[in-house]
C-alpha cells in the first residue's frame, strides 16, 4: 500500500518530489560554498606558492608583493573572484569557485557559473575569465619544482582540452569524459579516451534557467537537479554519493531557478529604448520572447543553417553521446525527456543581456554593438580585466587582424581557430544604422 502511494507521489511529482521538505534557494547556495562535492584540487599553501612559476616579468613584481597584492594577481590570471560577503583585508580563503575542505580547495559550479561585469562580481553569472588551462599548467609546475610530486590529475589533464582561450572552458568535453567512466546505473567502469570534437564554450547564466523546460544551449536535456550533477561524476564519486547527494541538488536547482538578473547600473537613453522595444518586438521577439509587463519565452529551436553560428557545439555531441543521457541514471532511464539529435540552438532569454558579455554559445562576439552589426564583428580581440564599453554594450577590447606573435595566446580570442567562429546570427541586418542603435538601448533594460 505504502508503496503504491509512493509510486503515485513520484509520477505525479516526479523529480520535484522532495524528502524532507520544499526545496530552498538559499539553502542550494549555502550547499555550493560549503559542500564540496569534488575531491579538493590543491591547498592554500600551493595556492600561495603559484607565483614562483609566473612568467618572469610578473613574478618579479610578486616576490617584493604583499600577499593581498599577489592573491590580486593570482585571481586575475586564473579568473577566479571573490565570494560575496569576503572581508576585502583578508588575503585568504577560498575564492567563490572554491570549497575549503580539510585536504584542500574543491572546485564547485562557480568556477564558471560565478563571475564579474564592470568589476562587480555576481553568482549565476558566466565567468567569462575562468582560466582553467594556465591554472593546471601553474599548479603542475609548482608541484614539480617543490618536489610535492604530481597527482593524476596532474598528468591526465596535460592531453585534456581545458580551454583555447581564457574566458571559456571545454565544459561539455568533461561532461562526456565523465560519462565515459559510467555505466547507465552510475557504476564506474574503466576509462576509455573519448571520441570527441573538443572546442571552447562560454556558460549561459543561471537566470536563464528558470525561463526554460528543457536544458542546455540545445535544449537536449530535461530540467531536473539530476543532470546538474554531471559535475559530481569524478572516479571518487559513487553511484551512494549521488542518491544522497540528490536532495542537495532539488535545492540547487530551486536556488538557480530563484536567481534575478542584474540592471543595468547605467543611464539609458528612454526614448531610443522606447523605439528600440517597436523594433525588438517585430524583429527578435519571435524567437527571444517579450520582456516587460508581457513575459514570453517561446524557448524556439532554431536550426543550425538558418542561424548560421559556429557548428561544433550542436555537432560534436552525437546521439551516441546523448543517448548516455537518455539511457540512464540522469534522466531516470528515459522517464524524463532528452532530445538525441537536436538540429540547431535554441535562442535563449534576453534578461539582464547586458551583463553575460561575450556573446553567442562559444563567447566570440565581445559587445552587443558587434552582434548587431555581423560585418564588422573582430576577427581577434583581447578584452582588459574589468572594463566595460557602455558605448557598445559589453566587453572594453582591442582588435586585431590576426592573433599577434605572443607567449600569452590564450589572452586573445582567436575567432579563426576551430569552434570559435564569430560567423551567423545576422537577422539584426533588416534594421538600419540607426534602429540598430534604438534596439541596442532597448536590450540594455532587459
Ligand atoms: C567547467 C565549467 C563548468 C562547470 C564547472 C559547471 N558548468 Fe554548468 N555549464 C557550463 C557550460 C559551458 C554550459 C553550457 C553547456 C551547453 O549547453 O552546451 C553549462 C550549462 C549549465 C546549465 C544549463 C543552463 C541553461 O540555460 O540551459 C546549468 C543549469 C548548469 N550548467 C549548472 C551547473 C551546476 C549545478 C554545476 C556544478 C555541479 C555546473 N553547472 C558546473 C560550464 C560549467
Ligand atoms: C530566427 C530566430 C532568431 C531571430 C529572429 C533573432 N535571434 Fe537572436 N539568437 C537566436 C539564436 C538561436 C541565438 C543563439 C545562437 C548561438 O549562440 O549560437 C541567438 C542569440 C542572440 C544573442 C546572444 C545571446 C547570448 O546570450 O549570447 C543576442 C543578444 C540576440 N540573439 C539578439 C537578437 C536580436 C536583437 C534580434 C533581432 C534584431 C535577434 N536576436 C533575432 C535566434 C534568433
Amino acid at each position: 500500500m505504502t508503496r503504491t502511494v509512493l509510486a503515485i507521489a513520484l509520477a505525479v511529482f516526479g523529480p520535484l518530489a522532495v524528502r524532507g521538505g520544499e526545496p530552498l534557494p538559499e539553502r542550494g547556495y549555502e550547499l555550493l560554498v560549503s559542500k564540496p562535492y569534488l575531491p579538493a584540487e590543491f591547498d592554500e599553501e600551493l595556492f600561495d606558492d603559484l607565483w614562483k612559476v609566473w612568467p618572469q616579468e610578473m613574478r618579479e613584481k610578486a616576490a617584493t608583493a604583499t600577499k593581498a597584492e599577489r592573491r590580486k594577481t593570482a585571481f586575475s590570471r586564473y579568473g577566479f573572484v571573490e565570494r560575496p560577503g569576503h572581508d576585502a583585508d583578508d588575503p585568504t580563503g577560498p575564492p567563490l569557485s572554491y570549497v575549503q575542505t580539510k585536504e584542500g580547495w574543491a572546485t564547485n559550479c562557480f568556477l564558471c557559473h560565478g563571475g564579474k561585469v564592470a568589476g562587480r562580481v555576481i553568482p549565476g553569472l558566466p565567468n567569462s575569465h575562468v582560466a582553467m588551462k594556465t591554472l593546471a599548467d601553474d599548479i603542475r609546475w609548482t608541484r614539480l619544482l617543490s618536489g610535492k610530486g604530481l597527482r593524476p590529475s596532474d598528468v591526465g589533464n596535460m592531453s585534456f582540452h581545458l580551454g583555447g582561450s581564457d574566458g571559456t572552458t571545454n565544459a561539455v568535453g568533461f561532461g562526456v569524459a565523465f560519462a565515459a567512466m559510467r555505466n547507465a546505473d552510475m557504476s564506474l567502469k574503466p576509462y576509455r579516451p573519448i571520441d570527441f570534437d573538443h572546442h571552447d564554450m562560454d556558460a549561459p547564466p543561471w537566470w536563464h534557467a528558470k525561463k526554460k523546460e528543457m536544458l542546455y544551449l540545445d535544449g537536449h536535456a530535461p530540467k531536473t537537479h539530476r543532470p546538474l550533477m554531471t559535475f559530481t561524476l569524478a572516479p571518487d564519486t559513487s553511484p551512494r554519493d549521488l542518491t544522497d547527494w540528490e536532495e542537495d541538488f532539488r535545492h540547487v536547482l530551486a536556488y538557480i531557478e530563484s536567481l534575478e538578473p542584474p540592471a543595468y547600473p547605467w543611464e539609458i537613453d528612454e526614448t531610443r529604448a522606447a523605439r528600440g522595444r517597436v523594433l525588438f518586438e517585430a524583429n527578435c521577439a519571435k524567437c527571444h520572447g517579450t520582456y516587460g509587463e508581457v513575459e514570453t519565452y517561446p524557448e524556439m529551436m532554431v536550426p543550425l543553417d538558418d542561424v548560421g553560428t559556429d557548428p561544433v557545439r550542436l555537432t560534436s555531441l552525437t546521439p551516441k553521446h546523448r543517448s548516455w543521457l537518455k539511457e540512464g541514471w540522469m534522466s531516470r532511464y528515459g522517464k524524463d525527456p532528452v532530445v538525441l539529435d537536436p538540429k540547431g540552438y535554441v535562442a535563449p532569454p534576453l534578461d539582464g543581456i547586458w551583463a553575460t558579455a561575450p556573446y553567442l554559445h562559444n563567447g566570440s562576439v565581445p559587445t552587443l554593438w558587434h552582434l548587431l552589426n555581423p560585418d564588422d564583428r573582430p576577427k581577434v580581440w583581447k578584452r582588459t580585466e574589468d572594463g566595460y564599453d557602455q558605448d557598445r554594450v559589453g566587453l572594453e577590447i582591442e582588435t586585431f587582424d590576426s592573433l599577434p606573435l605572443t607567449s600569452s595566446p590564450r589572452d586573445y580570442f582567436d575567432t579563426t581557430k576551430h569552434g570559435k567562429s564569430a560567423g551567423g546570427h545576422d537577422y539584426p541586418d533588416v534594421l538600419d544604422e540607426n534602429e540598430k542603435r534604438d534596439v541596442l538601448e532597448y536590450l540594455k533594460s532587459l
